[in-house]
């Protein structure tokens, strides 16, 4: 393998960095996971497949000590230095169900990169003890770092992103992209609609780039307009001959959705940026309010990665309406993760050819 130094591949277009993400460099399978762009339809099906399969082995209590047999003699840690609930908690409880031994570490002032280190080196360090790292960081590159810096080190290990910065959160958007699946079976020739902070917010950028794998797809992304999807993603999807348009008008574009994606105002990237006020506490453009269900296709769902705010009328939590899977679509994000980390220890077949 071609070891090359990180400044030129942190330079490298993301098409000339995939090949670093996969253990065998001829083969397309994952190995680091960073960019939903590094998926391709065939991967996606299987995983899904495989997601499916890791559930319903999980209902019986042979099929969870399967499953735990599994991984058992593996480590993950779980390096989130940015806040988390959903994604920290279901993929701790996906490495559990398969068997890991779990360590966390939530707070950098806890390491030795508060008395200096490098990132470089602390990742270095963690992969001397454990066999996967799940990570989340503010900075952008930080995950791409970490997988940069174990694919020059005797001792690899994967690298996980969950969430970097504002720029990508790709086992999210697989979550989403199964979730709109099981909600609406299909996804080839479906209207999905994106909504709220679409400038800061990453689920938003890494469904649009993984939605590149089905055909006929169109995006409708709704913003105030000083937080519209970004040139860059506009432009993957213009070369992708991916249709999409833009608007501030939520409520005149529910009729035409199969998927709408709520999303909340990223205000905690405001100071950062300069601004003064807390941005979109209440702006109601961006609500979905429960009169909409009316207008929405009979069979179509409302989405959201969660935390929510105020963007979802807070009634719609209690109503009994199948539409409404933004819960659903938490647990969606525990099976996810366990196929995926299933399927980089090789595990697929085992799990697939599993006899209850
Ligand atoms: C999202 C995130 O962290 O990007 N949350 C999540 O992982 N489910 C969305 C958000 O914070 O708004």
């Amino acid at each position: 393998m071609k070891k090359l130094p990180w400044e030129e591949f942190a330079e490298l277009p993301i098409s000339d960095k995939l090949p670093f993400l996969s253990i065998d460099r001829t083969v397309n399978e994952p190995f680091h996971v960073l960019f939903a762009q590094q998926f391709d339809r065939p991967f996606l099906d299987s995983l899904f497949a495989l997601a499916d399969r890791i559930r319903k082995i999980h209902k019986t209590s042979d099929g969870v000590i399967f499953l735990r047999s599994l991984l058992a003699d593996r480590q993950a840690l779980n390096l989130f230095v940015q806040p988390s609930t959903r994604t920290f908690l279901s993929f701790l409880c996906a490495e559990q169900n398969l068997g890991m031994m779990t360590a966390d570490i939530r707070d950098v002032s806890t390491s030795s990169q508060a008395k200096g280190e490098s990132l470089q080196n602390t990742i270095r360090t963690f992969s001397s003890y454990v066999d996967l790292i799940v990570m989340r960081h503010p900075d952008k590159g930080a995950c791409e770092l970490a997988a940069w810096e174990m694919n020059m080190a005797d001792r690899r290990i994967p690298i996980f992103n969950g969430g970097s910065g504002r720029d990508q959160h790709p086992t999210q958007a697989l979550l989403d992209v199964y979730t709109i699946r099981k909600s609406v079976d299909e996804i080839d020739g479906k209207t999905i609609v994106m909504v709220g902070d679409l400038a800061r917010g990453r689920t938003v950028r890494s469904l649009s780039y993984l939605l590149k794998n089905y055909r006929d797809v169109s995006i409708i992304y709704v913003s105030p307009e000083r937080f519209r999807i970004g040139e860059d993603i506009k432009e993957f999807l213009d070369h992708h001959n991916m249709p999409f348009r833009e608007t501030d008008d939520l409520e005149s574009v529910v009729g035409e959705a199969d998927a709408i994606y709520m999303t909340r105002i990223q205000w905690e990237w405001d100071s950062a940026e300069g601004l003064a006020e807390r941005h979109g506490e209440s702006d109601p453009r961006f609500v979905f309010r429960t009169e909409f269900l009316d207008k929405m296709k009979p069979k179509s769902c409302v989405m959201h990665p969660l935390p929510k705010i105020n963007e979802i009328d807070p009634e719609l939590d209690y109503l009994d309406d199948p539409r409404l899977v933004y819960w659903r679509q938490e647990r969606n994000g525990m099976w996810i993760r366990a196929g995926l980390i299933a399927r980089v220890f090789g595990l697929s077949d085992v799990i697939m050819s599993y006899k209850e």
